[in-house]
């Protein structure tokens, strides 16, 4: 099946390519690399360096006549979009919007899209939120991700353009960059492999609903397989503190650093956790990867790189 993979030089993207590539799809790339890298992306992709914002990608659906389109590009710096609005809106509203209207136009099936579980509950009320707890996005990253979950509905009703919005929650693991907002996991890794001193923000109590990359792939090939449509959580249901973290990261690399903690941050969620049984349920779908396993895996990765960079 023709598949466009919008993102696919990404830490996500890159990993899902490399699985529908290996299935035996075709697939085609869209990227900017923004903050993708060209490497990352599997050598039997078609690859295009383009903005999806340009409005020359309807050569790519020209070209490609793409049947499922993944759309994982997005600006997903929540501090940035805080500062900067109108850029976040501009690739992640305006992105999505052209993208949309380009599958309708060129006879698309479906999309799957990457919402975001950590930004659009907003401060939750209920642990771990099902996708029926209240939105209220506390940030423009959070607001510009369930806009479009709302432009997914309306082509869906006005064009019959089947959907999948998976509202993904901390996501970590191989590939990831470490100067993401989100990718906790990466930033302390890096540091502690380079006897650099990470630094906690606030009292490190703040909790987040971690899940390995590997898993997202299963949760996209399952909305794949699977004739589901609508909006879906993807998490694990356990809530693990930064310092937890930083304290199974500081065993798993050896570092001698120590746990030093600075201003929390302003603004900053206290507690996410996401209930993915809807998804369980519709795809059987389940998380299979420890928290141990993950940061093991994550650990050995960046530790290779590193020896990489050193040969
Ligand atoms: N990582 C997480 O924890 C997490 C959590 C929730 C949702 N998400 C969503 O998952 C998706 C992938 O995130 P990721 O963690 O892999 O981030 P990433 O930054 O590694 O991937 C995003 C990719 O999109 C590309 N891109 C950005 N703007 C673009 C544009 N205007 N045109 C074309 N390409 C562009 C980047 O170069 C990059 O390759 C994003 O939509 C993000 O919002 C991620």
């Amino acid at each position: 099946m023709n598949i466009l993979v919008t993102g696919g030089a990404g830490f996500i993207g890159s990993h899902i390519v490399d699985q529908f590539v290996g299935e035996g799809h075709r697939v085609s790339v869209i990227d900017d690399l923004s903050t993708g890298r060209r490497k990352q992306v599997h050598r039997e992709a078609a690859f295009y360096k383009l903005n999806v914002c340009d409005p020359r990608i309807e050569q790519v659906f020209q070209k490609e006549r793409p049947v499922v389109i993944m759309h994982m590009a997005a600006q997903m710096n929540v501090r940035k979009s805080t500062e900067d609005p109108v850029f976040d809106a501009e690739v992640n509203i305006m992105g999505t919007l052209q993208l949309l209207k380009l599958a309708v136009r060129y006879g698309a099936r479906k999309i799957l899209f990457t919402s975001s579980g950590g930004t659009v509950y907003g401060e939750q009320e209920v642990f771990p939120a099902t996708e029926s707890h209240p939105t209220r996005p506390l940030s423009p990253y959070g607001i510009s991700k369930l806009t479009c979950e709302y432009y997914l509905e309306y082509y869906r009703q006005v064009a019959g353009l089947q959907y999948v919005a998976l509202r993904l929650a901390n996501i970590y693991g191989p590939r990831q960059h470490a100067d993401g907002e989100a990718g906790v996991v990466a930033i302390f890794t890096q540091q502690m492999l380079s006897d650099e001193q990470p630094r906690i923000n606030g009292n490190g109590f703040q909790t987040r609903d971690y899940v390995y990359v590997g898993d997202v792939v299963e949760a996209m090939r399952a909305v794949f397989v699977h004739p589901v449509e609508g909006i879906f959580n993807v998490g694990t249901g356990t809530e693990t503190t930064v310092n937890e973290i930083f304290v199974r990261l500081k065993e798993l690399t050896n570092s001698p650093c120590r746990e030093i903690h600075g201003p929390a941050k302003k603004g900053e969620q206290l507690r996410s956790v996401l209930d993915a049984g809807k998804l369980e349920r519709e795809t059987a779908w389940a998380h299979a990867v420890s928290l141990s396993e993950g940061l093991d895996e994550t650990v050995k990765f960046f530790q290779q790189q590193k020896r990489r960079r050193f040969t």
